[in-house]
C-alpha cells in the first residue's frame, strides 16, 4: 500500500467519451431525491446497514486501502465508512454536479472537509496512471448494459488503480435476478432498460479482460438477493 500522504495532484477532469442515458437523470431532484430514498423506511435502513456491512468487508479484503476513490461517490453514502480508517485520504468523483452538491450540503461537516471531490466520467476519471490504491464503485455497473461500456469502464478502473477494485453489481444465480428474468421477458422489447442482471461468468470474464483477477466477493444475501459485491485484483 501508498502511504496515506498529502494530496497528489490530479488533473482536470476530461470531457465524457462515453454518455450513457441513465446518466442524465440525476439533476438536482433526482440528486435530492437519492439521498432521501436510501433513509426513508426501516426496510432501506436496514439494507444499507447491510450494504455498509459488505462494503467494509469487501475493503478489508481488498488490504483496507489508504487511497480510496469513491466513484460514483453519490450523495456520500459510503463517507462514513471509508472514513473509518483515519489515515485514509478519500477522493469522491461523480458524473453529476448535482450530486456533488447533495453531498456536500447533506453530509457532516468535518466529512465534506476531509473528501476530495470532482465531477468526471466513470469512463474518463482524469486522475494520472495508478494514482489511488482501489476505486470503489457502488451501484453503478448495473446501469451498464452493453459489455463494450463495462469493458471501457474496466480498463479505465485498470489504469487509474494502482492496486484494487470494489465494486457492486446485479449478477446472475439467484432468487432476485430470476424473478427479473421473468419479468424482462414479459416487458414489451421496445422499452428501453437502463439496468440489467448480468451472468457471473461473463462479467468474471469481463474482469480478466480487463486485467484483474477476482479477489472475492461479497453477496449481500445469498441465493436470495441480485446485489454483489466484487473484489478485483490488478494483475
Ligand atoms: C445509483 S447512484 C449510486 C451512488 C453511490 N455509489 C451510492 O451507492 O449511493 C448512481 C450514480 O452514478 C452517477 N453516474 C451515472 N453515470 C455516471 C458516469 N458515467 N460516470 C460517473 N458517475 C456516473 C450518478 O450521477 C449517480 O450519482
Amino acid at each position: 500500500m501508498t502511504s496515506c500522504g498529502p494530496a497528489q495532484g490530479k488533473d482536470s477532469c476530461t470531457p465524457q467519451a462515453i454518455n450513457l442515458e441513465f446518466s442524465q437523470k440525476y439533476d438536482l431532484d433526482h440528486s435530492q431525491h437519492y439521498f432521501r430514498k436510501h433513509r426513508a423506511s426501516l426496510s432501506r435502513r436496514l439494507s444499507t446497514w447491510r450494504e455498509l456491512g459488505i462494503a467494509r468487508r469487501a475493503l478489508a479484503l481488498a488490504g483496507d486501502p489508504c487511497v480510496v476513490l469513491d466513484l460514483p461517490c453519490g450523495a456520500g453514502r459510503f463517507w462514513p465508512m471509508l472514513a473509518e480508517k483515519p489515515d485514509r485520504r478519500i477522493l469522491a468523483a461523480d458524473g453529476s454536479k448535482e450530486m456533488l452538491q447533495v453531498a456536500e450540503r447533506m453530509q457532516p461537516r468535518n466529512l465534506v472537509e476531509r473528501v476530495e471531490r470532482f465531477q468526471c466520467s466513470a469512463f474518463e476519471i482524469g486522475l494520472g496512471d495508478g494514482s489511488v490504491d482501489n476505486i470503489f464503485c457502488m451501484r453503478l455497473l448495473h446501469h451498464i448494459i452493453e459489455p463494450s461500456h463495462r469493458l471501457a469502464m474496466l480498463r479505465e478502473f485498470h489504469r487509474v488503480t494502482r492496486d484494487t477494485v470494489c465494486l457492486s453489481l446485479w449478477v446472475d444465480g439467484n432468487y432476485q435476478a430470476y424473478r427479473r428474468a421473468r419479468l424482462e421477458a414479459r416487458r414489451s422489447k421496445e422499452s428501453p432498460q437502463n439496468r440489467a442482471v448480468v451472468k457471473r461468468q461473463t462479467v468474471e470474464s469481463e474482469f480478466v479482460q480487463a486485467g484483474f483477477r477476482v479477489k472475492g466477493y461479497f453477496d449481500f444475501l445469498r441465493f436470495y438477493s441480485m446485489w454483489r459485491i466484487y473484489v478485483l485484483h490488478k494483475e
